[in-house]
């Protein structure tokens, strides 16, 4: 199964992708993890990245398109795959269009105050990535995976939080009717907790028995 999570930033794209292809066996492909993975490599693609990232802007769509193509040739996508964070302008949906077919598009929602306080509450590890928030941590100030350190990610500083929202709204919200004309779109409350999103996702997808 080809899968997109589309939704703004913090709504949980990222948990219930790495949830759901854990499940299915099939890789969770998360362009900011992509691009976060260039800027520690520091490489020429990261460090041009680096700029729109910290601002809250999308990092342009010539380097986005390229980066998911290659990943989608490598043989591990041949059996499905979960985009998260892709397509996030009309022209990246229109190259994905050309370059394979999707099953479904998992719209989720939340409303802002929700959005708020789940990122400026959200702890990453620097070493794995691996994703936390903090009233699930108890205090912890390490990876329960690896053992490295817990960051607040630079873009989940408030201002630029707001930008992210604005930039979304703008961007990437115009990706809903273009999904949901192709009759892909499934609109999914993520407001309930993970648990019972991750649930009500897989009913939308038709995966419960
Ligand atoms: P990216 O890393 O993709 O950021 P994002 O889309 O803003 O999404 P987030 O990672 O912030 O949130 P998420 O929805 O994955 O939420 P999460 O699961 O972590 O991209 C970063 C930047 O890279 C962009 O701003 C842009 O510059 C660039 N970029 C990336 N892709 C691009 C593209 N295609 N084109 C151009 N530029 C691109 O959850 C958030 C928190 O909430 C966590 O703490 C989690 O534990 C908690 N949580 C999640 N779900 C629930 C729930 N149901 N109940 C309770 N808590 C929950």
């Amino acid at each position: 199964m080809n899968i997109i999570f589309l939704g703004p930033p913090g709504v949980g794209k990222g948990t219930h992708a790495k949830l759901l292809g854990e499940e299915l066996n099939i890789p969770q492909i998360s362009t900011g993890d992509m691009l976060r993975a260039h800027i520690k490599g520091q490489t020429a693609l990261g460090m041009a990245a680096k700029k729109h990232i910290d601002a809250g802007e999308l990092v342009p769509d010539d380097v986005v398109i390229g980066m998911v193509k290659e990943r989608l040739a490598q043989p591990d996508c041949e059996n499905g795959f979960i985009l998260d964070g892709f397509p996030r302008t009309i022209p990246q949906a229109e190259a994905l269009k050309a370059i394979t077919t999707i099953d479904a598009v998992i719209d989720l929602v939340a409303g802002n105050e929700v959005i708020l306080g789940r990122l400026s509450g959200r702890r990453v590890c620097k070493d794995c990535g691996a994703t936390y928030h903090i009233s699930r941590l108890d205090g912890k100030t390490t990876c329960e995976a690896c053992g490295g350190p817990l960051i607040h990610r630079v873009d989940d500083q408030p201002d630029t939080i707001l930008n992210r929202l604005k930039v979304y709204e703008e961007q990437t919200a115009p990706l809903i009717a273009y999904y949901e004309q192709e009759g892909l779109l499934h609109a999914v409350s993520a407001e309930e907790g993970i648990e019972v999103d991750h649930q009500l996702i897989k009913e939308a997808l038709g995966l419960t028995a």
